[in-house]
């Protein structure tokens, strides 16, 4: 299917601007701009694997957001520890792990569902989704004893899309509003650029490159606001020798990505948030082996092109509907992360304030 490719532009812009919407309810009053981030990423992931975006105030979807945040912020929690150490022990405790398994089950249960009815439908011989490129898949594959392909699996693919493309894409974007409404310049610079260069009120993920000043600083929110506390656990496949030390086969690597992100060999000014580490003395763009925001290698991010994609559509339709400003009598939000496995910004508010209206 393509996780990133153009067609899946138009149900991005269209999320984007439900966004906006969602925002201009709230008329440049401050506002807490994390939930309706998070509906919007997500139903991104229900528009790509079950063919449609949901209205916000249906109930499934309520609990399909409940779901993946509470995971997520079990994922970074002492009791997460605890169970993971002591599993057999803690199956018998009444503890928030129960509610971590009900939450996975939720979601399985409603992938299956939208299984059953792409299957009804036969929308895959014309297929548009994720489900349907899967079924056609199993479809082609069915007189193959050795394919992997069946609904289980597939139901565990749309649930691990869920968790891996939604608090991600969403935690970065809490940080970008909050960023550039705690560095104006920075905000005011970006907006310029976006003005001059795209000239009508459409766009696309390829005029990404006719804007250097904003795609830098893009890059470093994501440099400087990496959106987990380490990457993702691996476990080497072979014995590795690196710098004079063995690395014995099926050993656990659990990479620490801030070493890279946050070096000062490599970045001039590591802990602060400045988009010149992107660019050249001349104000182009310049793409830094060092990023690792997506990670490296054969198993890096599977979804770094849509999160990029995403990422420069929400920012720029937002840059262009509002200037964003810190409520009256707040100096500074705060940039220091909420500890856990996922590290979004302290729980915020913000103005988000109509150009139109502002100028
Ligand atoms: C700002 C957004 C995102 C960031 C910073 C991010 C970052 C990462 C990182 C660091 C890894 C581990 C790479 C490694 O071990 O080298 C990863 C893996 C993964 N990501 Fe993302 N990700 C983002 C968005 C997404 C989205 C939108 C999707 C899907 C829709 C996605 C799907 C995945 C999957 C499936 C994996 C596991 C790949 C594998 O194990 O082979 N991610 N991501």
């Amino acid at each position: 299917m393509g996780v990133g490719k153009k067609s899946m532009e138009g149900q991005i812009e269209e999320e984007s601007q439900q966004l906006v919407e969602v925002f201009a309810l709230e008329k440049g009053q401050p506002f807490d701009p994390a939930l309706p981030i998070t509906n919007s990423i997500s139903n991104v992931i229900c528009a790509i694997s079950f063919g449609y975006r949901f209205p916000l105030e249906d109930k499934t979807f309520k609990e399909l957001i409940d779901a993946v945040t509470f995971t997520s912020k079990f994922g970074g929690s002492f009791f997460y520890v605890l169970y993971e150490m002591f599993p057999w022990l803690m199956k018998h405790l009444p503890a928030p792990h129960n509610e971590a398994f009900h939450a996975t089950k939720m979601l399985l249960s409603l992938a299956k569902e939208e299984i059953q009815k792409h299957k009804e439908q036969m929308s895959f011989q014309e297929p548009r989704d994720f489900i349907d490129f899967y079924l056609l898949e199993i479809e082609k594959r069915k007189n193959d004893p050795t394919s992997t392909y069946d609904e289980e699996n597939m139901a565990q693919d749309i649930h691990d899309l869920f968790f891996a493309g939604t608090e991600t894409t969403a935690t970065s974007l809490k940080w970008a509003v909050l960023l550039l409404a705690n560095h104006p310049d920075i905000q005011d610079k970006a907006y310029k650029e976006i003005e001059d260069v795209l000239c009508s009120s459409f766009f696309s993920y390829q005029d990404l490159k006719k804007l250097p000043y904003t795609n830098a600083v893009l890059h470093e929110i994501q440099r400087f606001k990496y959106p987990f506390l380490f990457g993702f656990p691996r476990q080497t496949a072979k014995d590795v020798k690196m710098r004079g030390f063995l690395i014995p086969k099926g050993t656990a690597i659990i990479p620490n990505m801030r070493s890279v992100l946050l070096d000062p060999k490599h970045w001039e000014s590591p802990k602060e948030f400045n988009p010149n580490h992107f660019l050249d003395q001349d104000g182009h763009f310049v793409a830094k082996e060092q990023f690792l925001a997506f990670g490296a290698g054969a198993r890096a991010c599977l979804g770094e092109q849509l999160a990029r994609m995403e990422f420069f559509i929400f920012v720029v339709n937002l840059l262009r509907a509002f200037r964003f400003q810190l409520p009256p009598g707040v100096k500074e939000l705060n940039e220091e992360p909420e500890a856990g496995l996922s590290t979004p910004p302290h729980p915020y508010k913000v103005c988000a304030v109509p150009r139109c209206s502002s100028s």
